[in-house]
């Protein structure tokens, strides 16, 4: 007999709306439960059942065989202690309507619990949905494809998932959405109270991104308001007694806690005797001793960007396959699989693969190396590995807020990201982990715990979140760690300068409309303001370009050619432009992917950058900023160029000597090495300050001084400036001016204008 056979009939659809008829109760599994009383017993009768309570269609046998899987998962056999737990009943759960979860990295945190507050809230009834965020985009996508299939339901429909640019939700179907934190941040704006959601999960807080710290302090606040809401925090790291105490109302009702007692296995951690001169070469050198030396079992190495991780794929592939020639039946074959959060998610499945087959019977056996960012450390888990190489270094925002400088350094990662790395090595077997470092550098360097994001970044777009959210008092919102004042102020003078807030720190119309845009506040006044410009066509696209991973590609072995091939493609003026040039060619060329490689351009940014385009074209009409272009010609390229002053004037910077001095900050910066302004002009904006070997400007635009002292005259105030070269050369700009026209420059925005005290 098959499954669907033995299946009662559906019902006419009538007949379905009736919740509570009688037919229907017997047709549907989760007829007697009642919200947020369910018990164990119910939801397992349910998960074993033959019927699938979420779609009503029987269920395949694909659901069958990932359940027994799901069955031994920690998570799976504190299913009572966790419904305990979520059930009014219990007093402190009720009073303080949070629960916090705790348990390693693969014990099963982010695909079930979330499932598991489904059967309690059943959402699906009572038209809500169950939220879980997570900090990265690659782990929203990917899980929640897992908990579709787990589910025996359709991704996009009952569950879905929505990142920045990106929804694949449907309103009227979805009960289940794994969001990036930072959508439904955005999404506050708009409901404060975020009332379509039965629960929140707040995944992986223990990463503390700033998304997720603020959320921690907006829905403290909503869950007053709503007695309705519950949430979830979770937590990889032990240590949780700080979200403890943060969300308990008073000591006499602390704020339950659930701890998931993960099986792990011992890990062996091994140091270098001496520190090591070149992190990357070592971790080569480690992962093929212990490809020859160490039983069988697969690899994780940590390292900290793209680039770093392709180059060291490479390297290792060439030494490995060198190996493997000399010696065949010493080595096993070895496959190296990068894993960073710009790859294509077709491309990060390849984790799941299985290591390379022996190349005969009884020959030693394959072995799969991955070679990640940060990503691997908690936000996805892979089983098979046996050993961890971690050079301890992690790419960290660091922000001086005196000087405005928000940059991505390689630094070293903290003792909480070391023992969690370590812990990678233990999930299936007793495993390795090797510490390209010393152990007294351990002891007496790492920092604890790595800093929140809240801490050490630039707080523009979160300020402006914050005050259409309508929150008045940002020095005292409720911070689980409070950001300096310092970096508060300049967030607010960045927004009043960019006429986001006024002069009393209320939102103006701009400011509500920057809010409504996932871009950074300078990218978004450019876009807003640019109909102005008569290019907004334009600057959307351009916009666009900027959202998506770097389009140029540089392989090795193909570096001149595709330096050549680029030069073809630039702008002399202004890498926007350029930005651009690409983006209409490619569009001439109907988007052909030939096109797209003989132009060493990456195919898949561009069509992200189409998909980019059409939502940031969507909120544009809907929040009335027109689309408009004076089209081809010689006016069209000042145009775009002027109208990007609006936005970065105060990422300015002036030749001086051989080298760019910032504007007001007076940093001395580089051209990036990139950048296609081969002229080197007197005056440039730049999209970004980036602080690697050294301090560069990257993707820059040759502006006229005039520009800066008509479009942001408030910025510009020079005549208060002190003297100095940058100040004398405005004064000479602003006096041909004067003396051609004989008359004060107009200001020429009405609408900063208007809403400026
Ligand atoms: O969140 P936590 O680290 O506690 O665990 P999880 O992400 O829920 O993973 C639980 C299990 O599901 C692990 O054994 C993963 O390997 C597996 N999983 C998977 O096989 N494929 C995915 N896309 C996600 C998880
Ligand atoms: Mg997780």
């Amino acid at each position: 007999m098959t499954a669907s056979s033995s299946v009662p009939k559906h019902h006419p659809p009538h007949q379905q709306d009736q919740i509570g008829g009688s037919n229907r109760e017997e047709n549907d599994p989760l007829f007697d439960f009642i919200p947020r009383r369910v018990t164990p017993k119910q939801v397992q009768a349910a998960l074993d059942g033959e019927i699938n309570p979420f779609n009503e269609q029987p269920y395949s046998t694909r659901y069958k065989r990932m359940l027994e899987t799901r069955k031994k998962l920690p998570v799976y056999a504190q299913m009572t202690e966790f419904y305990d737990m979520a059930s009014n009943s219990l007093q402190e759960f009720a009073r303080n309507q949070v629960m916090i979860v705790v348990g390693e990295t693969g014990s099963g945190k982010t695909t079930q619990i979330p499932q598991l507050v489904c059967y309690s809230d059943l959402p699906h009834k009572k038209g809500k949905i169950v939220a879980c965020t997570q900090p990265r985009r690659v782990a929203t996508t990917s899980v929640a494809q897992r908990v579709a299939d787990e589910m025996d339901l359709t991704l996009g429909e009952e569950v879905g998932y929505s990142i920045r640019f990106e929804d694949m939700t449907e309103p009227a179907k979805t009960f289940l959405k794994y969001m990036t934190d930072g959508t439904l941040l955005r999404e506050a704006t708009n409901d404060p109270d975020l009332s379509r959601y039965s629960t929140i999960i707040l995944d992986e807080a223990h990463e503390r991104t700033l998304a997720t710290d603020i959320l921690m302090g907006l829905l403290k606040g909503v869950a007053k308001r709503r007695p309705d809401l519950r949430l979830v925090v979770t937590s990889a790291t032990l240590d949780a007694s700080k979200f403890q105490q943060y969300f308990s109302i008073d000591v006499h009702s602390p704020t339950p806690l659930l701890l998931i007692h993960g099986r792990t296995h011992p890990v062996e951690i091994f140091y270098t005797r001496e520190p090591e001169p070149d992190y990357v070469e070592a971790a080569i050198r480690t992962v093929l001793m212990i490809h020859r030396a160490e039983d069988e079992g697969d690899i994780l190495l940590f390292l900290t960007g793209q680039e770093e991780i392709e180059e060291t794929c490479r390297k290792i592939d060439i030494e490995a396959d060198d190996l493997l020639k000399q010696d065949p039946d010493a080595v096993g074959p070895l496959v190296c699989i990068p894993l960073y959060s710009s790859l294509h998610p077709a491309q990060q499945e390849r984790i799941f693969d299985p290591p390379p087959p022996r190349r005969n019977p009884g020959g030693p056996a394959g072995r799969k190396v991955i070679i990640s960012t940060n990503i691997a450390e908690t936000s996805l888990t892979i089983d098979g590995i046996v050993y961890v190489v971690d050079p301890g270094f992690s790419k960290q925002g660091v922000y001086n807020p005196r000087i405005r400088v928000e940059s991505l350094l390689v630094s070293p990662i903290s003792k909480a990201s070391a023992c969690q790395r370590a812990g990678r090595a233990g999930r299936t077997k007793p495993g390795k982990c090797f510490r390209l470092y010393t152990e007294r550098d351990f002891m007496k360097e790492l920092e604890d715990q790595t800093p929140p994001e809240i801490l050490t970044s630039n707080l523009a777009n979160t300020v402006l979140t914050l005050v259409k959210i309508g929150i008045r008092d940002l020095v005292r919102f409720d911070y689980l760690d409070t950001p300096a004042p310092e970096t508060l102020m300049r967030a607010l003078e960045v927004l009043n300068y960019l006429s986001a807030l006024d002069d009393e720190g209320n939102l103006t119309v701009l400011g509500g409309i920057m809010a409504e845009f996932p871009l950074d506040p300078q990218l978004a006044k450019t876009l807003i303001v640019s109909p102005d410009s008569k290019c907004s066509k334009e600057i959307l696209t351009i916009a666009s370009m900027l959202s998506v991973p770097n389009v140029w590609l540089r392989p090795k072995g193909g570096r001149k050619e595709a330096d050549h091939a680029r030069a073809l493609l630039s702008i002399p003026d202004s890498d926007h432009l350029t930005l651009l040039n690409v983006y209409n060619s490619w569009m001439q060329n109907s988007k052909d992917p030939y096109w797209s490689q003989s132009r060493y351009v990456s195919q898949r940014s561009l069509l992200e950058a189409e998909k980019t385009r059409r939502r940031l074209e969507s909120l544009m009409i809907r929040f009335g900023v027109d689309l408009v272009s004076v089209g081809e010609g010689p006016t069209l390229y000042q145009r775009v160029r002027e109208a990007l002053v609006c936005g970065f004037f105060m990422q300015v910077a002036r030749k001086e000597g051989r080298a760019y001095v910032t504007i007001k900050d007076h940093q001395q910066v580089s051209l990036y090495p990139s950048c296609g302004l081969y002229h080197r002009p007197e005056w440039v904006l730049f999209n970004e300050f980036i602080l690697t070997t050294r301090p560069y400007i990257r993707t820059v635009t040759a502006v006229n001084p005039v520009w800066l002292l008509k479009d942001a005259a408030n910025y510009y105030d020079i005549d208060n400036w002190k003297d100095c070269e940058a100040t004398r050369s405005l004064i000479r700009a602003r006096n041909q001016v004067l003396g051609r026209s004989s008359s004060r420059l107009p200001p020429r925005r009405p609408m900063d204008r208007t809403e400026v005290a």
